[in-house]
């Protein structure tokens, strides 16, 4: 099994996930039917974010938060969503990568969810 280390390494981690939300029958529609996400630009955005996370690298400047409300407003989107977009994002790191890095991005992205989890439901009430 290989190690996460290159920005080569992450696009083909990204690209990997997002086949598998593309198709998913939890979260798929998100992507597909309610942001209708261009991928073009939507992917590049996510290998910078997850360079960032990583690397230290210094590629994605934005804010991971606020792209997610205008989709929270349409269709609520709730733990089951979360927990669902962990357990791709996990399973497709288990299935590629090993190492520091790939603990690295479970760890983070497991955090990461369970923040934006919790402002999305406080941005309904
Ligand atoms: C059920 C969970 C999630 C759904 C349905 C979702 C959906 C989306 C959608 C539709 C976009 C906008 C794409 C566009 O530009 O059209 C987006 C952007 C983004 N998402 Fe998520 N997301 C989820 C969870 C997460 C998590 C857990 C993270 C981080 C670990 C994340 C990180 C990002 C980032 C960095 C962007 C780009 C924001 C920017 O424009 O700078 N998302 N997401």
């Amino acid at each position: 099994m290989k190690k996460l280390e290159t920005r080569e390494d992450v696009e083909f981690l990204v690209n990997k996930f997002y086949e598998k939300v593309r198709t998913d029958e939890t979260i798929g529609f998100f992507f597909n039917d309610v942001a209708k996400v261009n991928w073009d630009l939507h992917l590049p955005k996510m290998y910078s974010f997850w360079e960032t996370l990583l690397f230290g690298k210094a590629s994605y400047k934005g804010n991971p938060m606020m792209a997610h409300f205008p989709i929270n407003q349409i269709e609520p989107m709730e733990k089951r969503h979360f927990d669902q977009w962990v357990k791709l994002w996990t399973k497709t790191l288990e299935e590629n990568f090993e190492g520091e890095n790939a603990e690295a991005a479970k760890t983070k992205a497991e955090n990461i969810a369970s923040l934006m989890g919790y402002k999305m439901e406080m941005a309904r009430r």
